[in-house]
């Protein structure tokens, strides 16, 4: 999603900033822009191509200067045109002076010439929620709008505020915008300067230094800094950040609203390049399928035994107070925590609600103080989690956990206690490693919430670390039926719809199969526990309706065999992941591809693979672009 770069340094900073929006590419973007001080003026590049394209125009225009700000969007308001991309300009009140910058849309690039009458530069993330009134009142002073974006209000709002001081201009400027962001903002007449600010949305300062001269950085992530400085401030909430050449200050506005000098320290922070190699494999979705032994016993190398510690220092006194678990999540690490929820209720015995996050923030609920709240998150910096983390902690529920891949991130810095899986960076769009290593972290919660109520004793303990530490190895035996599962992909990949069935914690599996399949593929595809299937779905069975099935060697297959026949008598072509100890077998409209033995507790650790490799040798079929899906992003930090 969108991601910031800026800098202030005494050197030509350009290519670092391009470099910046590189390394944050991953995250999905649908234009990117650069803007530096050049000349006495403000000069910008932007294009709805790729960074590298981007990079391309900036060296053609001759684009240089040591202080910039630069950024990728990922359209919310406003198409993804370069006249909305960032970073927007204000040239004050009137009509825009001809050829302030010269759109050359058609071929999805655009660079400005020198460009005197522009006075303010601006790059956002998030969303504006009163863009539509701040627009009116600009306009009505004279303010014209050349974007559909929310966010050009403020760049006008800033101007419009601005006497000669661009951070008393920013920190005027933001007691009026209502909703989520991170800006970082120049000024035509301060050449040496960008204002930062983070309200919902993320931004670090990098304090860094070449050649005996220091010099600052903002960035959305501080991956995007990776090899320039390890030197990362996290800015807080409400945090104003003022960039010169060589020294910075934060400030904060106190309860009366007015800003006071505040101190944050500084971290060292090994961020990754996100210049993970391909190697032999063809997508980075691929890899990170093909990678997830390692990242499954990476997850599990600090783990020695079973014990609250696990999850942080005072884990054991809260694991003794709570009485009930509630889990916070979207996407793929939501289908995770509603893997979890069976276990933390048949092994813990423990209540567990499982809610999406977006909708938990927003309805009226019943807070128990006694609650543990677990928030699930790849990325750490999904805006809905957070938001749905902080309203249960509004109403009382301070006993908050975070299972989470980036041990950096704003989510690991909001919980009291955290997880961390060891999956490595994940650059597919697609959520792979990520879901089987939150699994492994949830189930070694689930263990150590049993223990502390009684209800896991050493022969079971030891029964589920042998399971668990065999994981990679089965993992591995899974991974060896690509072959099979491309087959079927083949067939796949003619088809507009699929159903997937599952059962009992094998019904969360089929849901992330579904999610796998259409969000790159762009295939319709829709799950359900097998046993609704005469409730409505079924009247979809025809032979044109390919249904994948999950048969685990459980208490509930014999179950889902009847129901795999109630789709046979209707025409339907089933595609069945059965266990090899199951008496399943291919026959006319029904394949099999046989699974390993059943795997107990942690089956759905193994049968979510083969479900992955379906949908991406079927988006490969397909030819769709498997790494970076239409409209989606990695990290999806807007509401
Ligand atoms: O970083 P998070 O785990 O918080 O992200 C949550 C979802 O946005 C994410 O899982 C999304 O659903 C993936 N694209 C699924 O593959």
């Amino acid at each position: 999603m969108c991601g910031i770069v800026a800098a202030v340094s005494a050197r030509n900073i350009v290519s670092v900033l391009v470099e910046g929006l590189r390394r944050l590419e991953y995250r999905g973007y649908d234009s990117c822009g650069v803007a530096v001080h050049q000349g006495g003026g403000l000069r910008r590049a932007r294009s709805t191509a790729r960074v590298a394209e981007l990079a391309a125009n900036v060296a053609a225009e001759g684009l240089e200067g040591g202080t910039g700000i630069a950024h990728t969007r990922w359209a919310t308001h406003g198409a993804p045109v370069v006249h909305n991309a960032h970073p927007h300009f204000s040239h004050g009140p009137g009509p825009a002076a001809a050829p302030r910058s010269a759109d050359a849309s058609a071929d999805g690039g655009e660079a400005s010439g020198l460009a005197g009458a522009d006075r303010i530069g601006l790059v956002h993330n998030g969303i504006i929620e009163n863009h539509d009134e701040l627009r009116a009142e600009l306009q009505a002073k004279g303010y014209e709008f050349v974007t559909q974006t929310d966010t050009e209000v403020i760049a006008h709002l800033v101007d419009h505020l601005n006497d000669g001081d661009l951070l008393e201009a920013v920190q005027r400027a933001l007691p009026r915008l209502r909703g989520a962001y991170a800006i970082a903002v120049i000024s035509r007449d301060e050449p040496q300067r960008v204002i930062g600010a983070r309200h919902g949305s993320p931004l670090v300062l990098g304090v860094g230094a070449v050649a005996g001269a220091s010099e600052n950085f903002l960035a959305s992530d501080a991956m995007a800094l990776a090899g320039v400085t390890d030197q990362i401030v996290y800015l807080e909430e409400g945090d104003v950040v003022d960039l010169q050449l060589g020294k910075y200050w934060i400030s904060h506005a106190d309860a009366k609203g007015d800003f006071r000098r505040v101190e944050r320290s500084v971290r060292t922070v090994v961020a990754h390049t996100g210049a993970a190699e391909l190697g032999p494999y063809r997508h980075y979705m691929q890899k990170e399928i093909f990678e997830q032994p390692k990242a499954i016993a990476d997850t599990l190398d600090a783990v020695h035994g079973v014990s609250p510690e696990l999850f942080g220092d005072g884990a054991y006194r809260v694991f003794k107070e709570i009485d009930s678990v509630l889990i916070l999540a979207c996407g793929t690490s939501f289908y995770s925590g509603s893997v979890a929820k069976y276990w933390l209720e048949s092994m813990a015995k423990i209540p567990t609600s499982v809610e999406v996050a977006s909708e938990y923030r927003y309805r009226d609920s019943v807070p128990n103080p006694r609650t543990l709240v677990v928030t699930i998150s790849q990325s750490g910096e999904t805006a809905d989690t957070l938001a749905a983390l902080k309203h249960a902690r509004s109403l009382g529920m301070a006993h908050t956990l975070t299972v989470c891949n980036v041990a950096t991130s704003a989510m690991v810095r909001e919980c009291a206690m955290a997880y961390i899986t060891r999956a490595g960076v994940e650059i597919g769009v697609a959520s792979t490693k990520a879901f089987t290593t939150q699994l492994v972290g949830l189930f070694l919660l689930t263990l150590a919430l049993a223990q502390v109520r009684g209800r896991l004793d050493d022969a079971q303990e030891a029964q589920h670390l042998k399971s668990l530490r065999h994981l990679p190895v089965a993992v591995q035996a899974v991974l060896a039926l690509e072959p099979q599962i491309i087959a079927w992909s083949e067939e796949f990949a003619s088809k507009e719809n699929a159903l997937f069935l599952g059962r009992g914690m094998h019904y969360p599996v089929a849901l992330e199969g579904a999610l796998k399949l259409k969000e790159i593929s762009y295939i319709h595809a829709e799950a359900y526990p097998a046993g609704e299937l005469k409730h409505g779905p079924l009247a979809l069975v025809t032979a044109q309706m390919p249904v994948v099935a999950i048969a685990p060697n459980d208490a509930l297959l014999e179950k889902l065999e009847s129901n795999l026949h109630e789709v046979r008598a209707r025409g339907g072509e089933l595609f069945v992941f059965a266990d090899s100890d199951t008496r399943i077998r291919s026959g006319e409209g029904v394949r099999v591809i046989r699974m390993p033995e059943h795997y107990g507790a942690l089956s759905p650790i193994l049968h979510v693979v083969p479900l992955q490799l379906l949908a991406y040798h079927t988006a490969v079929a397909r030819g769709t672009d498997v790494d970076k899906p239409r409209n989606l992003a990695k990290s999806v930090t807007v509401e």
